[in-house]
């Protein structure tokens, strides 16, 4: 089997003899059924587990192909500005084929998984005392002035890799989910969602498009207010964006597929992610959790339908951000002294 999406899916997207073979194995990350989770909704739930690529998040999909194309251009370095995944992918990549990387971080508002990735591939990290937003213009002229090559989604192979993974859904499931629930953040993601589904749609590989959902967090959500939000706050600190670069192309994802934007609160999503752990099995960073969220206000509202297929893209690994999981988790631990009789006092197994 082909591994890797440049290798997998060579003859859809813009690879050449001329384009390095970047290659960490991306993509082909599971699609489960959230059996116990499907009560509480009554639909066929899947999850998309895209923490499980190898820097741990959806970016690798879009990082390996503007990599291999900034390569294939004769580029010497990367830059990007982040929330934490897109610079912990573009530090792997730059890693394994030996180029600088450079990224731009919002100071004190990346998850600590997420910055010692960075550090760890060895790019440089620069903390900015700013926003994402901010951090992004200033990646975006620091690129024109030094001639790296900008990794972020303004990239446009970004957009292009990321459409694997609705191909990748409609493989797995053997057509498109009547529903598509996905956060929303600088708003690339859902756009290259649905361009994978309308690709796969008009080769006759799927049979319709899904209701593009697009969830974001309730301090940070300026397509679903309409308007850009200048101090985005939230705990899912990968979607604290105020004025996306995605916008009008997200809009028109969901316009165009008869989707809808909702918002959740952070104690909505925290539940949510505490729900699917201990329900899924499945450990999914804040971020991820929104549309577990949304779905389930949806469903209270009276405003998800029965028996209907969705997936949600579960972006990032939970393992990204212990310290929101620690503060949060339904449990502690239960300290003992070192005896057996210790031990099974505290050990209720159900008979
Ligand atoms: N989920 C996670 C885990 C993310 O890291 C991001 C974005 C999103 C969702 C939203 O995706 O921006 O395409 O709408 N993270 C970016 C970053 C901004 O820098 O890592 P989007």
């Amino acid at each position: 089997m082909k591994v890797g999406i440049l290798a997998r899916y060579s003859d859809l997207l813009p690879v050449t003899a001329a384009t390095p073979a970047v290659n960490l194995e991306e993509g082909g990350t599971p699609l489960v059924r959230l059996c116990r989770l499907e009560k509480h909704l009554d639909v066929r739930l899947y999850g998309k587990l895209e923490g499980c690529n190898p820097s741990g998040s959806f970016k690798d999909r879009g990082m390996v192909l503007a990599v291999a194309k900034a390569l294939e251009e004769g580029k010497r370095a990367l830059i990007c500005a982040s929330t934490g995944n897109t610079s912990a992918s573009a530090a792997a990549y730059a890693a394994s084929m030996g180029i600088p990387c450079f990224v731009l971080l919002p100071a004190g508002k990346v998850a600590l998984g997420k910055l010692a990735q960075a550090l760890m591939y060895g790019a440089v990290v620069v903390s900015v005392r700013g926003s994402f937003d901010r951090a992004l213009e200033l990646a975006r002229t620091a690129a024109e002035r030094t001639g790296c090559a900008m990794v972020n989604s303004v990239n446009p192979y970004r957009l292009r890799g990321q459409r694997t993974g609705a191909w990748e859904i409609c493989e797995q499931l053997g057509d498109a989910p009547d529903w598509h629930a996905i956060p929303v953040g600088n708003a690339g993601n859902i756009s290259a969602y649905f361009a994978g589904y309308e690709e796969f749609l008009s080769l006759g590989r799927s049979t319709h498009l899904p209701r593009m959902m697009g969830f974001q967090a309730a301090g940070a959500a300026p397509l679903v207010t309409g308007l850009p939000c200048p101090e985005p706050e939230t705990i899912a600190t990968a979607i604290r964006i105020g004025n996306p670069v995605s916008a009008s192309l997200a809009r028109a994802a969901v316009t165009n597929s008869g989707g809808e934007w909702n918002s959740v609160t952070d104690d909505e999503i925290l539940a949510a992610q505490k729900l699917l752990a201990s329900e899924g099995g499945v450990f999914a960073e804040p971020a991820s959790c929104a549309p577990l969220a949304g779905l389930l206000k949806l469903k209270e509202q009276g405003c998800l339908p029965s028996g209907i297929s969705v997936v949600m893209v579960l972006t990032g690994n939970g393992l990204k951000d212990p310290d929101t999981a620690i503060r949060n988790a339904p449990l502690s631990p239960v300290e003992t002294g070192d005896s057996l009789d210790e031990l099974l006092s505290v050990l209720s197994v159900p008979r």
